[in-house]
């Protein structure tokens, strides 16, 4: 979907000067709607510095699915892997596997703005634009068949987009249009599951022999079908006895023969974004028999992230 308005360069000398903005969870900055070009400067916890410029048409990380995410990658050993930034807004997983010694990343993403921004957000980042490249791809639709690509991935790291494309989200999309334009260039699936999905059906193809993909899954968006997805494609991994087969998590060295395990697990209070949908949420869960969605305390809603890592046999 390309716009005539896509010309970042333009919008950066309308904005003159670009500012740089340290990340804070606690304040009430909303990072989506930041002014063209500021950069932000995200701290993570191992002393690493990461500098992304943002467009308000691109999804700005702001939260801990992001930045928990780039914590396992930073915990990873990517020296001189082939690392795929799978659906990766402005590039934080594939810079943060770049400083960590990977040998090529590949950014995909089907927000044009964003791609543009991935490959100066690498530049930004003081790394080497010959060891980076990215595509607009609808999932892996523009890198099936490259030969170059495929079946040579050491990693693949994707905090999918998750929000339902319901006749209902189209709606509230016409309300938050205005501070939150990104969501042009979402495609979910109905179910929000449509990313994450892919990288299930179809992630293994792209994987080196021994290759590893690290996603997000929720408890909002079905966690018995992640994990009969899980099973059908990676193999057999590792459940909990629990009613939420997903509601554990384990160090990756004691998974003994799985080949697929939950490494994290955290409880996130619900973006307000979500509201709208939490009934829907709600009565698809009662429906097909899921565990409930979220988590209540004290009047507000949580939902429950599940890290899952797997390894293609
Ligand atoms: C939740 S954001 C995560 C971005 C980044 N990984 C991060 O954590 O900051 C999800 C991203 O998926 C992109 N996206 C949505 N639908 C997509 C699709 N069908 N194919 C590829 N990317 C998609 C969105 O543009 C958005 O940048």
């Amino acid at each position: 979907m390309k716009t005539p308005e896509l010309n970042l360069e333009t919008d950066k000398d309308l904005c003159g000067q670009k500012t740089i903005i340290t990340y804070d969870s606690d304040s009430n900055i909303d990072y989506q709607s930041l002014e063209v070009g500021t950069i932000v400067k995200y701290h993570l916890s191992n002393d690493l510095d990461i500098l992304l410029e943002t467009h308000p048409n691109a999804w700005t990380p702001s939260s801990l699915f992001s930045l928990t995410m780039c914590e396992l990658v930073a915990a990873d050993d990517c020296r001189g892997k082939v690392v795929m930034d799978f659906a990766g807004g402005l590039g934080m997983f594939g810079i943060v596997a770049g400083k960590g010694g990977a040998a090529q990343v590949i950014g995909t993403e089907l927000n044009p703005y964003a791609v543009t921004l991935q490959g100066s957000n690498w530049e930004l980042n003081g790394l080497n634009p010959k060891d980076f490249q990215s595509f607009e791809s609808n999932c892996f639709a523009a890198i099936q068949g490259n030969r170059e690509i495929e079946g040579k991935v050491d990693r693949i790291y994707l905090n999918p987009p998750a929000l339902p494309d319901t006749e209902e989200k189209l709606q509230a999309r016409l309300k938050f249009a205005d501070q939150f334009r990104g969501e042009e260039w979402n495609r979910n699936g109905d179910r929000g599951r449509l990313v994450m999905d892919t990288l299930i059906t179809q992630g293994s193809s792209y994987l080196a022999p021994g290759g590893e993909i690290l996603f997000i899954a929720t408890s909002k968006n079905g966690p018995r079908l992640t994990h009969r997805l899980m099973e059908k494609y990676w193999g057999k991994g590792i459940q909990s006895d629990s009613d939420n087969p997903l509601d554990y998590s384990i160090n990756w060295e004691e998974r003994g023969d799985a080949n697929w395990a939950v490494v994290h697990r955290i409880n996130v209070a619900l973006a307000n974004y979500h509201t709208e949908f939490v009934q829907s949420y709600q009565k698809l869960a009662d429906l097909e028999g899921e565990p409930s969605p979220f988590i209540e305390e004290e009047a507000n809603l949580y939902q429950q992230l599940y890290f899952i890592r797997a390894k293609k046999a």
